[in-house]
């Protein structure tokens, strides 16, 4: 009986644990998204992002990449603009780089994808400040900001293919952002 009771207990308490990590994992990054969200719509000055970035951690900045049900922006104000499983920024580059944006689809996102480079741009405005420290020649300073200037680059060029209406060159800048993600990582992130 004693026995039962202790597992009981410790089931419980696992229980909580996983329910406290998934929240943790999920919504609650919403003073990251926030802080990043004011810098995107200030145009992110650059004493702005390094003053905000002093208060955020690199991996929660990152994880504004992620899913909108899983603690990243998402693409667009709202749930519904795009498919479930493209609803976040990491998940959507990689279509955009492929497919671009079809025709029909052009007028509908002109302000979702403006809002999305505005948000790249100030998750690298912060970035650059966010290097990990290392004495590794490969993982250098001057490496970190090479790579997040690639994705600033991207980001720009985004915002400027939208606004001039140059769809194919969408593609490009989704590109080159892309390149960004997976090249850094591969050096920074183990
Ligand atoms: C300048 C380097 C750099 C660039 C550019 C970069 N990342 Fe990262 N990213 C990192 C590092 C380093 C980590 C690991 C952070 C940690 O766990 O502390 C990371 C972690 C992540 C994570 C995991 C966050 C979590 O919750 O653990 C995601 C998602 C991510 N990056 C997405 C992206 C996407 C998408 C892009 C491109 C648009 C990108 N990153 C560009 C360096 C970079």
């Amino acid at each position: 009986m004693k026995f039962m009771r202790i597992t009981g207990l410790g089931l419980a308490l696992a229980m909580l644990a996983a329910g406290t990590g998934l929240a943790w994992q999920g919504k609650d990054n919403k003073k990251t998204l926030e802080a990043l969200d004011a810098l995107a719509k200030k145009g992110n000055g650059a004493a702005d992002a390094k003053a905000a970035a002093a208060d955020l951690e690199l991996e929660a900045v990152m994880r504004a990449f992620k899913p909108r049900t899983k603690g990243g922006f998402g693409v667009g104000a709202k749930a519904g603009l795009v498919a479930a499983n493209l609803d976040g920024i990491e998940a959507a580059l990689p279509s955009l780089q492929k497919k671009g944006v079809a025709k029909s689809d052009e007028a509908k996102m002109a302000e979702p994808l403006t809002d999305l480079a505005h948000r790249v741009a100030a998750i690298a405005a912060v970035s650059d400040h966010k290097w990990p420290e290392s004495k590794e020649a490969s993982k250098s300073k001057k490496k970190w900001t090479e790579l997040n200037d690639m994705m600033k680059e991207g980001a720009e060029a985004l915002a400027t293919a939208v606004k001039e209406k140059k769809w194919a060159d969408v593609k490009k800048a989704a590109g080159k952002m892309n390149t960004s993600c997976s090249e850094c990582h591969s050096v920074f992130r183990d």
